[in-house]
């Protein structure tokens, strides 16, 4: 298995370094127009597999050539936020981004699965699905997994619990108006709504919501990584070793939901061939106007696109 990150930034070399250092493919790829970064850092990264276990060979590139015929492609090039921006601020600037990396990609690379990681990311999806024309089940989005991974992080210290034995999903658009399910939260199997006071869930759901301005706030010059790129990783994962893992992806909703052409959040089943199932469930009526809501939001990004 061939995977080609595009981006040296933060996001794109810590997904090439998770990844590489998994030892589950045979070559990682890391791209940028940089000169020297991705040479730079590849090799420092392919210097390091002696010491740990891994026999992946990471290759450092400027040019598409060498990404040709992966079978993953992991977009995360674009600009970070700075404080005080939205995701949706970064329309204008990461879709002349998008435009001039993605057709390259996919020339190079015809069958590949395309994981979207740049933002804003469910108007980033829908461009590179209208720009590369592949099929739906081979475009989609890392966002759930991340805010989802907040949300768990965020009740795992509330209750001074493992990370791990904290079950959740958080649906929807990958903005402030994502949708987390409190409902159907458990720790352990225990609910978390008997946990805790109604209050707690409001602020740690609202925590959520902000959790990647939390980090922009901080940084100053830029947004997450870490989380973000073990989130991307986790979806090449499922694909490579066709794991059949249920991940809430950004995937282009034919109706789901109640939603049509366009791309939200939602439980997925991801193997081999990408997108391979969506999982439907009844909302209760509050949950659905608050997808509907996110729906609304996503959508009048994706007519911004103009595309
Ligand atoms: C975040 C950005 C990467 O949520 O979207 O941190």
């Amino acid at each position: 298995m061939k995977v080609t990150v595009i981006g040296a930034g933060n996001v794109g070399a810590t997904c090439a370094y998770i990844l590489s250092d998994k030892n589950i493919c045979k070559e990682v790829v890391l791209l940028d127009i940089a000169d020297g970064i991705p040479q730079g850092k590849a090799l420092d990264m392919w210097e390091a597999a002696p010491v740990g276990s891994s026999s992946t060979s990471i290759i450092g590139t400027n040019s598409y050539a060498d990404t040709a015929n992966s079978d993953i492609i992991v977009m995360t090039a674009g600009k970070p936020r700075t404080p005080g921006m939205s995701r949706d601020d970064l329309l204008a600037a990461n879709i002349e981004i998008m435009r001039s990396a993605i057709g390259e990609a996919a020339k190079a690379s015809p069958n590949a699965i395309i994981i979207i990681v740049s933002n804003p990311l469910d108007a980033m999806c829908y461009t590179a699905l209208k720009l590369t024309g592949f099929p739906a089940h081979r475009v989609f989005g890392m966002a759930g997994i991340l805010d989802t991974a907040r949300y768990r992080t965020f009740i795992a210290m509330e209750l001074g619990v493992s990370v791990k034995d904290i079950s959740a999903v958080v649906l929807g658009g990958h903005g402030d108006t994502m949708v987390p399910l409190p409902r159907l939260t458990t720790v352990g199997g225990v609910p978390f709504t008997e946990l805790v006071s109604k209050e707690r869930v409001d602020a740690i759901v609202q925590r959520t919501r902000d959790g990647g301005a939390e980090i922009v706030k901080y940084l100053k010059t830029g947004s997450a990584y870490y989380a973000p790129a073990a989130a991307a990783v986790e979806m090449v994962e499922s694909i490579i070793v066709d794991q059949k893992r249920v991940l809430p992806c950004a995937v282009w909703l034919q109706g789901e939901y109640g939603s049509k052409d366009i791309y939200m959040g939602v439980p997925v089943v991801i193997g081999r061939k990408g997108v391979e199932r969506i999982l439907e469930m009844k909302f209760t009526a509050e949950e659905q106007k608050m997808f509907d809501h996110s729906a609304e939001a996503v959508r009048s990004v994706i007519a911004a696109t103009k595309l």
